[in-house]
């Protein structure tokens, strides 16, 4: 692919409370996350420093410069336990059917509704977690940018919802992590 894939390049992790979203994400346990559009891995390292050592990070981007980057850190911090790689989740994601406690999608379903490819990833998604494993979705509030991408693209907790409902995903929480973003969090039914 020449064209870099929506969204490429960005990131929000900066812009959250990251200690309020561990909070949330209870990783106090051996856990397979997911990282689904990982980009060049904001979350899924700081994810490593807070997981227990024996739990696995599968970091998943289109975005082949992201993924590279994401390879390089984890190297020179010598971190064992991410495994990074380029594909398109809305296809095809890398991992066994039932075997994902938490599935994060940081700042990216807007992304996929821009361009339709969100029913192939959720469908992934539902597939790849375990029975209650979690989704934990971070979007922007719907307000005005910036930081951000334009309004009219930004989902509502309650756009959230209804997208991923039809994929067993129930609603647990929606919580304010900071002044731009929320994180939803959702359990497979
Ligand atoms: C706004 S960035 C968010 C990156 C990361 N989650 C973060 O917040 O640090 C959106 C990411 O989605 C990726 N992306 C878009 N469509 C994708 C697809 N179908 N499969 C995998 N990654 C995709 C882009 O390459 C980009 O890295």
């Amino acid at each position: 692919m020449n064209d870099k894939p929506i969204g490429a390049g960005k990131s929000s992790y900066d812009l959250i409370d990251s200690a309020l979203f561990f909070k949330m994400l209870q990783l106090d346990r051996k856990l397979i996350f997911l990282d689904v559009a990982c980009g060049p891995g904001n979350y899924c390292l700081a994810a490593a420093d807070v997981l227990k050592e024996n739990s696995i990070i599968c970091a998943i981007d289109l975005w082949p410069e992201g993924i590279t980057s994401l390879v390089t850190k984890i190297s020179e911090k010598k971190i064992k336990n991410i495994w990074a790689t380029v594909g398109d989740v809305s296809k095809r994601i890398p991992v066994n059917d039932s075997s994902v406690d938490i599935c994060l999608m940081a700042t990216v379903l807007h992304d996929l509704v821009e361009v339709n490819t969100e029913q192939g990833a959720l469908k992934e998604i539902a597939r790849v977690l375990k029975p209650a494993g979690m989704v934990a979705i971070v979007e922007f509030k719907k307000i005005e940018g910036p930081p951000g991408p334009p309004i009219d693209i930004r989902l509502s907790a309650e756009e959230v919802e209804r997208i991923v409902r039809p994929y067993s995903l129930v609603k647990e929480y929606v919580v304010d992590i900071g002044p731009y973003n929320y994180l939803a969090g959702f359990t497979l039914r």
